[in-house]
């Protein structure tokens, strides 16, 4: 809308020149630089826009970045082996012998394909089916497991049954 305006002011102004000497060429500068001021404010708009866009792109990209490396910060620490190394659990449960407790393999056993039925028990809302017989010596042990978060209980039960 403007650039029409300065252009009329300019078709006019050469019109106006047609019927005067010095006057009208005066008139024709003045449009001319006119043109060419407003051609400057619309290349600088234009460069001010391209910069704005490119920085929220850098900033969204680093935010990306950042979100990711939480995510994968998250998913370190819910690492089921680390939590079953961390919390005791391996003071009574080997890889593939039974000791105090049943080997981490026969417990994969037991309840391979039933991961939710494994995640209750850790949550305390079970009901032990390996060696019943000794569940009084675990269940000190679903203390720890119940406090857990429920994406801790899914690793930890992933874990277990990881071991087959
Ligand atoms: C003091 C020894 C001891 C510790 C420590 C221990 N457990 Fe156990 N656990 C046992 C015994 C004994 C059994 C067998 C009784 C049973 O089946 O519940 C068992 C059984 C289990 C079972 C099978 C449950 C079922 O249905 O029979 C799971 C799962 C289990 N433990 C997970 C864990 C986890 C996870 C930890 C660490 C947070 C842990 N245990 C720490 C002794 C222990």
């Amino acid at each position: 809308m403007k650039k029409l305006g300065l252009l009329m002011l300019a078709v006019l102004m050469i019109g106006l020149s047609s019927c005067g000497g010095d006057n009208a060429n005066k008139a024709k500068d003045a449009a001319n630089n006119a043109v060419e001021a407003t051609k400057d404010a619309a290349k600088d708009a234009a460069e001010a826009t391209k910069d704005a866009a490119k920085e929220a792109v850098d900033a969204t990209k680093e935010a990306a970045k950042d979100a990711t490396d939480a995510a994968k910060d998250a998913v370190a620490s819910v690492d089921g082996k680390s939590l079953f190394l961390n919390n005791g659990c391996v003071a009574c449960h080997q890889i593939d012998k039974k000791t105090v407790g049943p080997a981490v393999k026969a417990i994969a056993a037991a309840y391979a394909g039933k991961k939710d039925d494994l995640v209750k028990f850790l949550k305390g809302e079970g009901k032990a089916v390996v060696d019943p017989a000794n569940f009084a010596v675990m269940q000190p042990n679903l203390a720890t497991t119940k406090k857990m978060s429920d994406a801790e209980r899914a690793a930890l039960a992933d874990y277990i049954l990881n071991n087959k």
